[in-house]
């Protein structure tokens, strides 16, 4: 096993890449979807960090690496400094039980034919952590954390609704109290009713239990309540990151920048009217474009530059990064 360093950080991902193989009938390999394609970041302890992006950037992908449900293609994931790498299956289910995960879409999640106590229990059977008795009370504890009843311990997920699933995956997810969460839209396919409520349920747990969250969203606008820093995902790179008020007053990217103008104003009267985030459409994965891949949308492009050579990272102000020519020194 690897010593442990002492040192706050939970998760360290490392030029991690995700590429999907793509094979054509007959033909044998068509190529590769590149997913995730490089990226690199650290999560401290009890630290909440937004991924936002539109859909297809690889937001998902990178979530269910981090997680080890999707092998990486190339690069290093460090859970408290132990590399994935090196983990066998054994070590692997031990790192399962530090890592919770939270779904996008809550019924899904759920075993249907299973009530919720079946479901609760199973993290603890699995990982045989206590006797029948605490195991009971751990349930109707966790039941309790994200306000349930204990009379809902006897029901099936389809007897529950949207937000009540939602809080049910979510106390599966920290029942084997982990370090790290990792909750992939957790609230955007919820009624808009609920969705600000199980939000900051899982905010409470988080401070409640110094968790680790990274916290995928394409809703630009619950990043600030909920995350300290954002990672800002296009095409399958991290092209800004920085402290969450750092990057909303003051963004780097022409790509975050469309995204927080196309941020819905709640005092405008057309709070919701939907805007097209920015002009033009993600390349394909299977084909990126040479250079920057957002140079085909980019108003700011160099030409030369932006469409022939891939951006390095750089550092405007401190602890700010983004990977964008305009910012070379
Ligand atoms: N299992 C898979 N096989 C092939 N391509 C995939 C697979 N899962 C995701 N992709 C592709 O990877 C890209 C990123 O998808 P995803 O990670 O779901 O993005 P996001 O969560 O940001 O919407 C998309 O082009 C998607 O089609
Ligand atoms: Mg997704």
């Amino acid at each position: 096993m690897t010593e442990h360093i002492e040192d706050n950080r939970v998760l360290s991902v490392r030029d991690v890449a995700m590429w999907f193989e793509l094979r054509r009938w007959g033909f044998g390999r068509a190529g590769f979807v590149r997913a995730v394609d490089g990226v690199s970041f650290d999560l401290q302890r009890g630290e909440a960090v937004a991924v936002v992006g539109e859909s297809g950037s690889g937001k998902s992908t990178m979530a269910k690496t981090i997680l080890s449900l999707h092998r990486a293609t190339r690069g290093d994931i460090l859970f408290q400094s132990e590399n994935l790498r090196d983990m066998d299956a054994h070590r692997l289910q031990w790192y399962h039980s530090q890592v919770g995960y939270v779904q996008q879409d809550p019924y899904g999640a759920l075993p249907p034919f299973m009530t919720l106590r079946q479901i609760l229990l199973e993290p603890l059977l699995i990982n045989r952590v206590m006797n029948r008795s605490e195991n009971e009370s751990r349930v109707r504890k966790v039941l309790e954390e994200v306000k349930l009843p204990g009379e809902f311990l006897s029901k099936f997920p389809h007897m529950l609704s949207g937000g009540q699933q939602q809080r049910v995956v979510i106390a599966r997810a920290i029942i084997l109290q982990p370090k790290l969460v990792v909750a992939d839209e957790p609230v955007s396919m919820l009624d808009a009713s609920v969705r600000v409520e199980v939000l900051q349920l899982l905010k409470q747990l988080q401070q409640a239990h110094d968790l680790s969250v990274l916290y995928v969203t394409h809703d630009l606008a619950t990043v600030r309540y909920f995350s300290q820093r954002v990672l800002v995902m296009y095409a399958g790179k991290i092209v800004e990151k920085a402290a969450v008020g750092s990057l909303l007053n003051n963004p780097y990217h022409p790509y975050t920048k469309a995204l927080i103008a196309a941020i819905p104003d709640p005092d405008a009267a057309n709070a919701q009217t939907f805007r097209e985030v920015p002009p033009g459409e993600p390349p394909s994965l299977l084909n990126p474009p040479p250079g920057c891949r957002f140079h085909p949308r980019c108003s700011a492009i160099i030409p030369g530059l932006c469409d022939k050579e891939e951006p390095t990272e750089f550092e405007p102000e401190p602890g700010h990064l983004v990977s964008c020519w305009l910012y070379r020194k």
